[in-house]
Protein backbone atom coordinates (compact mmCIF):
# COMPACT_ATOMS: atom_id res chain seq x y z
CA UNK A 1 0.00 0.00 0.00
CA UNK A 2 1.37 3.59 -1.16
CA UNK A 3 2.39 5.76 2.05
CA UNK A 4 1.93 9.25 2.11
CA UNK A 5 2.62 12.21 4.47
CA UNK A 6 1.00 15.36 4.02
CA UNK A 7 3.31 18.53 6.19
CA UNK A 8 1.64 21.48 6.15
CA UNK A 9 2.18 25.16 7.27
CA UNK A 10 6.04 25.04 6.97
CA UNK A 11 8.56 27.47 7.11
CA UNK A 12 10.72 25.12 3.62
CA UNK A 13 14.39 25.69 3.59
CA UNK A 14 14.11 24.15 -0.06
CA UNK A 15 18.13 23.88 -1.19
CA UNK A 16 16.29 23.64 -4.42
CA UNK A 17 18.87 24.41 -7.26
CA UNK A 18 21.14 21.95 -9.39
CA UNK A 19 22.49 19.15 -8.18
CA UNK A 20 25.85 20.24 -9.07
CA UNK A 21 28.21 21.80 -6.38
CA UNK A 22 27.04 25.10 -4.96
CA UNK A 23 29.53 27.76 -5.21
CA UNK A 24 29.80 31.48 -4.87
CA UNK A 25 27.07 33.65 -4.83
CA UNK A 26 24.66 30.59 -4.90
CA UNK A 27 25.93 29.54 -1.12
CA UNK A 28 23.88 32.67 0.19
CA UNK A 29 20.52 31.51 -0.98
CA UNK A 30 18.66 28.63 0.54
CA UNK A 31 15.62 28.50 -1.73
CA UNK A 32 13.26 29.62 1.46
CA UNK A 33 9.58 29.22 1.03
CA UNK A 34 8.14 31.01 4.30
CA UNK A 35 5.21 28.90 3.53
CA UNK A 36 4.74 25.42 2.34
CA UNK A 37 2.92 22.68 1.89
CA UNK A 38 4.99 19.39 0.85
CA UNK A 39 3.33 16.14 -0.03
CA UNK A 40 5.63 12.72 0.40
CA UNK A 41 4.70 9.91 -1.56
CA UNK A 42 6.67 6.65 -1.21
CA UNK A 43 9.49 8.05 0.94
CA UNK A 44 9.84 10.88 -2.35
CA UNK A 45 8.95 14.53 -2.21
CA UNK A 46 5.71 14.41 -4.50
CA UNK A 47 4.73 17.91 -4.32
CA UNK A 48 5.96 21.43 -2.65
CA UNK A 49 3.80 24.45 -2.67
CA UNK A 50 3.56 28.11 -1.48
CA UNK A 51 -0.04 27.38 -1.23
CA UNK A 52 -2.00 25.52 0.54
CA UNK A 53 -2.15 22.18 -1.78
CA UNK A 54 -6.43 21.81 -2.43
CA UNK A 55 -8.16 19.14 -0.09
CA UNK A 56 -9.73 17.32 0.07
CA UNK A 57 -6.83 15.07 -1.63
CA UNK A 58 -7.53 11.82 -3.80
CA UNK A 59 -6.41 9.43 -2.00
CA UNK A 60 -6.27 11.31 1.52
CA UNK A 61 -2.54 11.45 2.88
CA UNK A 62 -2.06 8.37 5.35
CA UNK A 63 -0.96 11.33 7.93
CA UNK A 64 -0.68 15.21 8.30
CA UNK A 65 1.22 17.24 10.55
CA UNK A 66 0.69 20.75 10.70
CA UNK A 67 4.04 22.57 11.02
CA UNK A 68 3.03 26.03 11.56
CA UNK A 69 6.09 27.80 13.28
CA UNK A 70 8.42 25.53 12.61
CA UNK A 71 11.19 25.13 9.74
CA UNK A 72 11.40 22.20 7.36
CA UNK A 73 14.74 21.29 6.08
CA UNK A 74 16.56 18.32 3.74
CA UNK A 75 18.74 16.53 6.50
CA UNK A 76 22.48 16.55 6.70
CA UNK A 77 25.24 14.68 5.02
CA UNK A 78 28.51 13.87 7.01
CA UNK A 79 30.57 13.02 4.51
CA UNK A 80 33.76 12.33 6.76
CA UNK A 81 33.48 10.06 9.74
CA UNK A 82 35.44 7.72 11.60
CA UNK A 83 32.72 6.43 13.06
CA UNK A 84 33.33 2.41 13.54
CA UNK A 85 35.96 2.56 16.15
CA UNK A 86 36.70 0.54 19.79
CA UNK A 87 37.94 1.76 23.21
CA UNK A 88 37.90 5.35 24.02
CA UNK A 89 40.85 8.13 24.37
CA UNK A 90 39.91 9.85 27.43
CA UNK A 91 42.89 9.58 29.25
CA UNK A 92 44.85 10.47 26.19
CA UNK A 93 42.79 13.65 25.97
CA UNK A 94 44.10 14.41 29.53
CA UNK A 95 47.34 14.49 28.63
CA UNK A 96 46.05 16.53 25.96
CA UNK A 97 44.59 19.04 28.16
CA UNK A 98 47.97 18.91 30.10
CA UNK A 99 49.47 19.90 26.89
CA UNK A 100 51.02 17.11 25.18
CA UNK A 101 50.56 17.74 21.46
CA UNK A 102 48.22 15.60 19.20
CA UNK A 103 51.68 14.35 16.93
CA UNK A 104 53.18 13.76 20.16
CA UNK A 105 51.27 11.65 21.63
CA UNK A 106 50.58 9.44 18.45
CA UNK A 107 54.94 9.48 17.72
CA UNK A 108 55.13 8.00 21.08
CA UNK A 109 52.84 4.91 20.02
CA UNK A 110 49.14 6.36 20.86
CA UNK A 111 46.71 8.41 19.53
CA UNK A 112 44.84 6.70 16.10
CA UNK A 113 47.82 3.22 17.31
CA UNK A 114 45.56 3.16 20.44
CA UNK A 115 42.57 3.13 18.83
CA UNK A 116 44.14 0.63 16.14
CA UNK A 117 45.04 -2.01 18.93
CA UNK A 118 41.39 -1.45 20.55
CA UNK A 119 40.07 -2.47 16.79
CA UNK A 120 42.02 -5.24 16.13
CA UNK A 121 41.25 -6.78 19.54
CA UNK A 122 37.27 -6.11 19.02
CA UNK A 123 35.15 -8.54 17.23
CA UNK A 124 32.81 -8.01 14.72
CA UNK A 125 30.23 -8.46 16.90
CA UNK A 126 31.44 -6.05 19.37
CA UNK A 127 32.86 -3.23 16.62
CA UNK A 128 29.39 -3.97 15.05
CA UNK A 129 27.30 -2.96 18.07
CA UNK A 130 29.64 0.49 18.66
CA UNK A 131 28.80 1.70 15.19
CA UNK A 132 25.17 1.06 15.25
CA UNK A 133 25.12 3.15 18.48
CA UNK A 134 27.07 5.78 16.96
CA UNK A 135 24.79 5.59 13.50
CA UNK A 136 21.99 6.34 15.91
CA UNK A 137 23.73 9.19 17.64
CA UNK A 138 24.60 10.47 13.95
CA UNK A 139 20.93 10.31 13.36
CA UNK A 140 19.42 12.00 16.66
CA UNK A 141 21.88 14.91 15.28
CA UNK A 142 19.81 14.91 12.09
CA UNK A 143 22.59 13.16 9.67
CA UNK A 144 20.60 10.57 7.33
CA UNK A 145 23.22 9.86 5.19
CA UNK A 146 27.10 9.13 6.48
CA UNK A 147 30.32 8.31 5.39
CA UNK A 148 32.11 6.51 7.43
CA UNK A 149 36.32 5.47 7.23
CA UNK A 150 38.04 2.46 8.27
CA UNK A 151 41.44 3.33 8.87
CA UNK A 152 41.80 1.55 12.86
CA UNK A 153 42.62 -1.70 11.44
CA UNK A 154 45.87 -1.07 9.05
CA UNK A 155 46.74 -4.44 8.86
CA UNK A 156 44.85 -6.07 5.62
CA UNK A 157 42.67 -8.97 8.12
CA UNK A 158 41.91 -5.82 9.98
CA UNK A 159 40.95 -3.29 7.91
CA UNK A 160 38.84 -6.04 6.05
CA UNK A 161 37.20 -6.71 9.15
CA UNK A 162 36.06 -3.16 9.93
CA UNK A 163 35.17 -3.08 6.10
CA UNK A 164 32.88 -6.13 6.55
CA UNK A 165 31.27 -4.45 9.70
CA UNK A 166 30.78 -0.87 8.15
CA UNK A 167 28.89 -2.86 5.12
CA UNK A 168 26.81 -4.87 7.80
CA UNK A 169 25.99 -1.72 9.95
CA UNK A 170 24.87 -0.05 6.47
CA UNK A 171 23.03 -2.80 5.01
CA UNK A 172 21.08 -2.98 8.80
CA UNK A 173 20.45 0.53 8.82
CA UNK A 174 18.78 0.71 4.68
CA UNK A 175 16.74 -2.11 6.44
CA UNK A 176 15.69 -0.11 9.67
CA UNK A 177 15.84 3.37 10.09
CA UNK A 178 16.86 3.94 6.28
CA UNK A 179 19.60 5.77 7.35
CA UNK A 180 21.69 5.57 3.92
CA UNK A 181 25.83 4.45 5.06
CA UNK A 182 28.66 4.88 2.75
CA UNK A 183 31.90 3.24 3.74
CA UNK A 184 35.28 4.33 2.93
CA UNK A 185 38.85 2.85 3.15
CA UNK A 186 41.48 4.80 5.01
CA UNK A 187 44.50 2.26 4.20
CA UNK A 188 46.88 5.16 5.03
CA UNK A 189 45.83 6.22 7.91
CA UNK A 190 49.03 5.85 10.67
CA UNK A 191 52.16 3.70 10.28
CA UNK A 192 52.55 0.29 12.41
CA UNK A 193 56.55 0.10 13.15
CA UNK A 194 55.50 -3.80 13.84
CA UNK A 195 54.33 -4.40 11.13
CA UNK A 196 57.75 -4.82 8.34
CA UNK A 197 57.85 -2.72 5.04
CA UNK A 198 54.35 -1.76 6.11
CA UNK A 199 53.63 0.80 3.50
CA UNK A 200 54.40 -1.56 0.98
CA UNK A 201 52.45 -4.40 2.81
CA UNK A 202 49.21 -2.13 2.53
CA UNK A 203 49.83 -1.30 -1.61
CA UNK A 204 50.72 -4.57 -2.23
CA UNK A 205 48.50 -7.06 0.25
CA UNK A 206 45.80 -4.54 1.97
CA UNK A 207 44.99 -2.83 -1.23
CA UNK A 208 44.40 -5.45 -3.76
CA UNK A 209 42.38 -7.50 -0.96
CA UNK A 210 40.07 -4.56 -0.49
CA UNK A 211 39.87 -4.29 -4.15
CA UNK A 212 38.42 -7.36 -4.37
CA UNK A 213 35.95 -7.16 -1.94
CA UNK A 214 35.25 -3.73 -2.03
CA UNK A 215 35.81 -2.80 -6.01
CA UNK A 216 35.34 0.80 -6.79
CA UNK A 217 35.35 1.99 -2.82
CA UNK A 218 36.83 5.53 -2.17
CA UNK A 219 40.14 5.27 -0.70
CA UNK A 220 41.82 7.74 1.84
CA UNK A 221 45.16 8.59 3.44
CA UNK A 222 46.58 10.94 6.14
CA UNK A 223 49.44 12.79 4.63
CA UNK A 224 51.60 14.17 7.83
CA UNK A 225 54.33 14.36 9.58
CA UNK A 226 54.53 11.04 11.71
CA UNK A 227 51.96 9.74 9.26
CA UNK A 228 51.83 8.90 5.45
CA UNK A 229 54.75 10.93 3.93
CA UNK A 230 53.81 12.54 0.59
CA UNK A 231 55.82 10.02 -1.51
CA UNK A 232 54.64 7.83 0.37
CA UNK A 233 50.60 8.62 0.09
CA UNK A 234 51.04 8.91 -3.77
CA UNK A 235 52.65 5.60 -4.33
CA UNK A 236 49.15 4.44 -2.94
CA UNK A 237 47.21 7.22 -4.65
CA UNK A 238 48.66 5.85 -7.95
CA UNK A 239 48.11 2.28 -7.31
CA UNK A 240 44.16 3.11 -6.31
CA UNK A 241 43.77 5.17 -9.45
CA UNK A 242 44.57 2.19 -11.61
CA UNK A 243 42.48 0.11 -9.34
CA UNK A 244 39.85 2.55 -10.93
CA UNK A 245 39.20 3.75 -7.14
CA UNK A 246 38.11 7.02 -6.52
CA UNK A 247 40.55 8.89 -3.95
CA UNK A 248 39.68 11.72 -0.93
CA UNK A 249 42.36 12.78 1.08
CA UNK A 250 42.95 13.74 4.73
CA UNK A 251 46.05 16.62 4.38
CA UNK A 252 47.30 19.89 5.95
CA UNK A 253 46.05 18.96 9.35
CA UNK A 254 49.24 20.24 11.11
CA UNK A 255 51.89 20.90 8.73
CA UNK A 256 51.23 21.85 4.60
CA UNK A 257 53.36 18.47 3.23
CA UNK A 258 52.62 19.54 -0.62
CA UNK A 259 49.44 17.31 -1.21
CA UNK A 260 46.67 20.01 -2.59
CA UNK A 261 48.40 20.27 -5.77
CA UNK A 262 48.90 16.83 -6.17
CA UNK A 263 45.87 15.66 -5.27
CA UNK A 264 44.29 18.22 -7.92
CA UNK A 265 46.38 16.46 -10.35
CA UNK A 266 44.80 13.21 -9.07
CA UNK A 267 41.13 14.40 -9.65
CA UNK A 268 40.91 13.68 -5.70
CA UNK A 269 36.92 13.81 -4.66
CA UNK A 270 38.39 15.83 -1.73
CA UNK A 271 40.86 17.09 0.28
CA UNK A 272 39.84 17.17 4.25
CA UNK A 273 41.16 19.37 6.95
CA UNK A 274 43.17 22.45 5.52
CA UNK A 275 43.68 24.11 8.79
CA UNK A 276 47.31 23.91 7.84
CA UNK A 277 47.01 24.54 3.93
CA UNK A 278 49.14 27.78 2.39
CA UNK A 279 46.83 30.32 1.26
CA UNK A 280 48.40 29.08 -2.51
CA UNK A 281 47.33 26.10 -2.22
CA UNK A 282 43.77 27.02 -0.69
CA UNK A 283 43.60 29.13 -3.90
CA UNK A 284 44.52 26.35 -6.59
CA UNK A 285 41.90 23.84 -4.64
CA UNK A 286 39.53 26.67 -5.20
CA UNK A 287 40.28 26.55 -8.88
CA UNK A 288 40.32 22.66 -9.24
CA UNK A 289 37.05 19.83 -9.40
CA UNK A 290 37.87 18.85 -6.20
CA UNK A 291 36.09 19.60 -2.63
CA UNK A 292 37.80 21.02 0.22
CA UNK A 293 36.09 19.52 3.46
CA UNK A 294 37.06 21.28 6.59
CA UNK A 295 36.48 19.29 10.44
CA UNK A 296 36.08 22.11 12.49
CA UNK A 297 35.25 19.99 15.80
CA UNK A 298 38.84 19.25 15.10
CA UNK A 299 40.07 22.65 15.97
CA UNK A 300 37.15 22.66 19.04
CA UNK A 301 38.90 19.18 20.83
CA UNK A 302 42.51 19.68 19.55
CA UNK A 303 44.40 22.74 19.53
CA UNK A 304 42.02 25.89 18.53
CA UNK A 305 43.31 25.82 14.99
CA UNK A 306 40.50 26.28 12.08
CA UNK A 307 40.70 25.91 8.56
CA UNK A 308 39.63 29.64 6.91
CA UNK A 309 38.31 29.30 3.86
CA UNK A 310 36.36 32.64 3.36
CA UNK A 311 38.77 33.50 0.47
CA UNK A 312 38.66 29.95 -0.54
CA UNK A 313 34.97 30.64 -1.02
CA UNK A 314 34.78 33.95 -2.60
CA UNK A 315 37.20 32.47 -5.02
CA UNK A 316 34.16 29.76 -5.97
CA UNK A 317 35.67 26.79 -3.92
CA UNK A 318 33.67 23.83 -3.58
CA UNK A 319 32.93 23.31 0.25
CA UNK A 320 31.86 21.25 2.65
CA UNK A 321 31.97 20.65 6.58
CA UNK A 322 31.57 17.28 8.03
CA UNK A 323 31.78 16.05 12.04
CA UNK A 324 34.78 13.71 11.36
CA UNK A 325 33.31 11.69 14.62
CA UNK A 326 36.34 10.10 16.08
CA UNK A 327 37.67 9.22 19.49
CA UNK A 328 41.20 11.41 19.14
CA UNK A 329 40.62 15.06 17.72
CA UNK A 330 36.58 14.74 17.17
CA UNK A 331 35.04 13.19 19.73
CA UNK A 332 31.04 14.62 18.38
CA UNK A 333 28.50 13.13 16.33
CA UNK A 334 26.78 16.54 15.91
CA UNK A 335 26.55 18.23 12.38
CA UNK A 336 24.81 21.21 13.72
CA UNK A 337 27.72 22.07 15.92
CA UNK A 338 30.65 21.50 13.08
CA UNK A 339 27.93 24.32 11.42
CA UNK A 340 28.27 26.28 14.99
CA UNK A 341 32.21 26.38 14.46
CA UNK A 342 32.35 26.49 10.65
CA UNK A 343 30.40 30.11 10.86
CA UNK A 344 32.59 31.21 14.32
CA UNK A 345 35.65 30.29 13.56
CA UNK A 346 35.85 29.31 9.14
CA UNK A 347 34.52 32.57 8.12
CA UNK A 348 31.35 30.57 6.77
CA UNK A 349 28.17 32.38 6.50
CA UNK A 350 25.07 31.06 7.90
CA UNK A 351 23.68 30.20 4.55
CA UNK A 352 27.19 28.61 3.46
CA UNK A 353 27.07 26.25 6.32
CA UNK A 354 23.80 24.57 5.54
CA UNK A 355 25.03 24.33 1.82
CA UNK A 356 28.60 22.74 2.98
CA UNK A 357 26.14 20.34 5.26
CA UNK A 358 23.55 19.35 2.78
CA UNK A 359 23.97 20.30 -0.69
CA UNK A 360 27.69 20.15 -1.52
CA UNK A 361 28.15 16.91 1.07
CA UNK A 362 25.33 15.34 -1.56
CA UNK A 363 27.32 15.99 -4.68
CA UNK A 364 30.19 14.57 -3.04
CA UNK A 365 29.64 11.48 -2.52
CA UNK A 366 27.97 11.55 -5.75
CA UNK A 367 24.03 11.20 -4.40
CA UNK A 368 21.73 13.10 -6.48
CA UNK A 369 18.34 11.89 -5.29
CA UNK A 370 18.53 13.87 -1.97
CA UNK A 371 19.61 16.94 -0.22
CA UNK A 372 16.75 19.34 -1.52
CA UNK A 373 13.01 19.94 -0.73
CA UNK A 374 11.61 19.31 -4.46
CA UNK A 375 9.62 16.87 -6.61
CA UNK A 376 11.30 13.06 -6.97
CA UNK A 377 13.79 13.93 -3.94
CA UNK A 378 14.54 11.46 -1.27
CA UNK A 379 12.13 12.74 1.63
CA UNK A 380 15.06 12.88 4.56
CA UNK A 381 13.83 15.52 6.20
CA UNK A 382 14.24 17.85 9.65
CA UNK A 383 11.50 19.26 11.08
CA UNK A 384 13.01 22.27 14.16
CA UNK A 385 11.11 23.52 16.88
CA UNK A 386 12.28 27.28 15.91
CA UNK A 387 10.51 29.77 13.32
CA UNK A 388 13.91 30.57 12.25
CA UNK A 389 16.48 28.18 10.31
CA UNK A 390 19.90 29.78 11.62
CA UNK A 391 19.26 28.65 15.27
CA UNK A 392 20.91 25.34 14.02
CA UNK A 393 24.57 27.44 13.76
CA UNK A 394 23.50 29.70 16.44
CA UNK A 395 22.28 27.25 19.53
CA UNK A 396 25.27 25.17 21.03
CA UNK A 397 24.78 22.54 23.23
CA UNK A 398 21.51 21.76 22.25
CA UNK A 399 19.71 20.63 19.53
CA UNK A 400 16.54 22.42 17.69
CA UNK A 401 15.58 19.29 15.64
CA UNK A 402 12.10 18.61 16.70
CA UNK A 403 11.40 15.14 14.38
CA UNK A 404 13.37 13.35 11.90
CA UNK A 405 12.00 11.55 8.58
CA UNK A 406 13.63 9.67 6.68
CA UNK A 407 12.44 8.45 3.07
CA UNK A 408 9.22 10.08 4.48
CA UNK A 409 9.25 7.59 7.56
CA UNK A 410 9.25 9.74 11.31
CA UNK A 411 11.53 8.31 13.42
O1 LIG B 1 40.80 13.21 10.67
N1 LIG B 1 43.91 12.80 11.36
C1 LIG B 1 43.60 11.70 11.05
N2 LIG B 1 42.46 11.07 11.34
C2 LIG B 1 41.45 11.61 12.21
C3 LIG B 1 41.83 11.45 13.64
C4 LIG B 1 41.83 10.05 14.04
C5 LIG B 1 42.22 9.81 15.47
O2 LIG B 1 42.88 10.63 16.11
O3 LIG B 1 41.87 8.72 15.93
C6 LIG B 1 41.17 13.03 11.83
O4 LIG B 1 41.33 13.96 12.62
Amino acid sequence: MSRSLLITNARAVTLAGPTSPRTGPALQDLAILPRADILIENGLIASISPSPLPTPHSPPPSSTIDAAGRVLLPAFIDCHSHACWAGDRIDEWQRKLRGVPYLEILKSGGGIMSTVRAVRAASESQLRELLDLRLNAMLRCGSATVEVKSGYGLSTAAELKMLRVIRTAADHAARSTGQTVIPTALLGHAIDPDIPNFVDTVINETLPAVHAEFPGITIDAFCEQGAWSLADCLRLFDRALSLGHPLRIHADQFNSLGMIPEAIRRHARSVDHLEASTEADLDLLAASDSFGVILPACGFHVDGRYAKVRRFLDRGGKLALATNYNPGSAPTPSIPFAMALAARHGGLSIPETFHAAISNPANLLNLSDRAQITPGMRADLLLLRTTDERSLAYEVGHSPIDSIFIAGRPL
